[in-house]
This record gives C-alpha cells, structure tokens and sequence, in this order.
C-alpha cells in the first residue's frame, strides 16, 4: 500500500445517505413535491413528471446494458429494476397513443441526460452514483407518491401507476438493504468512493432542477 491509500470504508452505503442528507432535502422542499405530497397535484400534473422521467430513464438504461458486464457496474444492474416499459405504458395512459409526440425533455431534464451520456457509459462509478440516485429514490419516496397519488387520483386498479409498481420486487426493503450492502462490498478506493459521492450530489441537483422547473409550470395554474 502505498502512502496515499487509505483502507477501504465498509460503511459506504451510510455515508453515501448521511452526505446527502442536505441535497434530499432541497429535492424534497421544491413546491411541485410538496404539493404533490399534500395530495394536491391531478393526474396533469404527475403525467409530466413521468414525462421527464421517461427521458432520463432511456439513457441511465441504455447505460445499464452497456455496463450489464462491467464488473463494478455489472452487479448493480438488475431487471427487476427496469422502469423504461412502465414509463411507456403510463405516457401511453396519460396522453394517449400519440403520446411520443406530445413530451419533450425540459431545458433541466437535457442537462441531466447530459450529464449522464457523458459519464454513466465509461465510469462505473459514475454510473452507479445515477443508478443510485433514481432507483433508491423510486424505491423510497417513490412509494409515497404512489400511495398519495392513486388516494388522489382514486386508481385502484392501478392503471398509470406502472412506473411506481415494482412488481418484481415484492419486497423493496429488502431489495434496497441488498443493494446497500453491494455499495459497501464493491471495494472502491477512498478516492473512488469520494468521486462517487460528488457524483450523486450532482445527480440529486439535476433532478431538483427538473423539479423546479416542474414547479414553475405548476405556478401559473395554481394563482
Ligand atoms: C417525493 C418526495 C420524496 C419522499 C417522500 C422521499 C422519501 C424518502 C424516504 C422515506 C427515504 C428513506 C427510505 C429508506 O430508508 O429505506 C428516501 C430515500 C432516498 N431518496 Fe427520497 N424521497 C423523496 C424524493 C426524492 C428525490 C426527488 C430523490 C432524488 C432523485 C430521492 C432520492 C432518494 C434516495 C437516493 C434515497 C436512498 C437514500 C439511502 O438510503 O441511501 N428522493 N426517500
């Protein structure tokens, strides 16, 4: 070991939560979530977001199929957590059989998708920061939303709902303490892992800015 490596942390997963502790909160405190929270938003309103998501999703996707055999990344990918065809079957919902005509990536959702094309297809730590970032996050707060929106909306048979029903994954703390334990066992260096961390904060921004802006458009309807 040279002077420079420090040992490797076994408690990456903890410390990856506890350094963005600050970044969930500023996504949690935008307006479009909040109300979305308070059971205020209508079906419109959650149709763009899924709209956005759509967006990300097929790149951080097509990423995942270049890192399938990556064998840092590799191990992250799972099937189980594919959301791409739940995207399209709810855009599909929302704004009818014409709906690929009808969404565009916002000015905040191309940076995003930028930044992932940049890095998620060469750096698998980079790749996993934004795997983390939105699937932990659909894993979590995700649920809430589902649980909120089908009260509001009053959807019992699940219909627009796809992209927050894991349907592989009946148990999703179990899946979460799984993949928490697979960032604590990678084994990246000190460095790595720092590198990492800077990279979910960024990943975190892009998707407070697409949220912002989702805000912005709620705004003018709610005067
Ligand atoms: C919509 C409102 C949101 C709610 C109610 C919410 C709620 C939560 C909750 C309760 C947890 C802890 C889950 C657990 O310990 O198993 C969590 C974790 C997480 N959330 Fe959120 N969240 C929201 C929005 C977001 C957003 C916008 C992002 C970023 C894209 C995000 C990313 C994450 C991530 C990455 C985790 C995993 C943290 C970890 O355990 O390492 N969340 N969220």
């Amino acid at each position: 070991m040279t002077t420079t490596e420090r040992p490797v942390r076994r408690d990456f997963a903890q410390r990856l939560r506890a350094e963005t502790r600050a970044e969930h909160g500023r996504a949690h405190a935008q307006p479009y979530v909040r109300a979305l929270l308070a059971g205020q938003l209508g079906a419109e309103d959650f149709a763009m977001l899924l709209a956005q998501h759509y967006f990300a999703y097929a790149v951080l996707e097509a990423a995942a199929e270049h890192m399938r055999s990556d064998l840092v990344a590799g191990p992250f990918v799972s099937d189980r957590l594919r959301r791409l065809p739940a995207l399209e079957a709810d855009l599909q919902h929302y704004f009818g059989r014409g709906w690929r005509r009808k969404v565009a990536p916002s000015a905040a959702t191309e940076e995003y998708l930028a930044r992932m094309r940049e890095i998620c297809f060469d750096w698998p730590g980079g790749f996993v920061a934004h795997h983390y970032t939105r699937y932990l996050a659909d894993l979590s707060g995700g649920q809430a939303i589902r649980a909120i929106m089908g009260r509001s909306m009053d959807r019992s048979d699940g219909a627009g709902f796809a992209f927050l029903t894991f349907e592989q994954i009946p148990n999703g703390p179990r899946f979460k303490d799984a993949y928490r334990t697979l960032l604590d066992t990678v084994g990246w260096s000190a460095a790595e892992e720092d590198r990492i961390v800077a990279e979910v904060k960024r990943a975190y921004a892009h998707n407070t800015r697409v949220l912002a802006e989702l805000s912005y458009l709620l705004i003018p309807r709610q005067r």
